[in-house]
């Protein structure tokens, strides 16, 4: 990890000034980008603790800010070796940082006119393995998927416009072809 001291406060409060004078999502996401990645890396908020998962969800989502009404939501994501999430959506605009091991996403797009309720047709959309550093960007309304191919748990950094329990997101099957409530256990 680095030096660098730019403390989870000091990030919260440049997350809170960014998202209330930028309304335009790539401009939003384009100046989150080096933020989450400064504050991802900084030593300030890094604890064993984020470690900890639930084995019957397969990671963990440590809370690392919430705020009051839940418009703005950072957690340490830990993924145990061998799990992942299935096919998601998040409901709002998401930055996710690579801190420790490997992360393999795959993304999806939904190629159905969303006019069934429960159903959705997806078709794989590419693939990229989030190292260390690396920071991925999506837009509401991306959808992807992620597996931790390693031998032992995973760990990285998210910043969402939304609380994800109450951005009303959706999970996705894509060999059923079903779209389902996604809820998070959080610890
Ligand atoms: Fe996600």
């Amino acid at each position: 990890m680095t030096t660098d001291i730019y403390t989870l406060q000091q990030f919260v409060t440049d997350l809170r000034q960014i998202t209330s004078e930028t309304h335009d999502e790539k401009a939003l996401l384009s100046k989150l980008r080096p933020l989450a990645k400064r504050a991802a890396l900084s030593d300030d908020w890094r604890s064993e603790r984020h470690y900890r998962a639930d084995a019957d969800q397969g990671f963990g989502v440590n809370v690392l800010h919430d705020e009051p009404d839940h418009s703005l939501f950072v957690i340490a994501v830990s993924w145990l070796a061998g799990r992942g999430a299935p096919a998601h959506d998040h409901g709002t605009w998401a930055v996710v940082v690579g801190v420790d091991g490997p992360e393999k996403n795959i993304f999806w797009e939904r190629t159905d006119d969303h006019s069934s309720p429960g159903y959705a047709k997806l078709r794989k959309s590419g693939e990229k393995v989030c190292e260390v550093g690396d920071v991925l960007a999506f837009p509401a309304g991306a959808i992807h998927s992620v597996i931790n191919e390693s031998d032992r748990t995973s760990l990285s950094f998210h910043v969402y416009g939304r609380h994800l329990n109450y951005s009303g997101r959706s999970q996705y099957d894509p060999e059923k072809n079903t779209e389902l409530p996604f809820i998070l256990k959080t610890q």
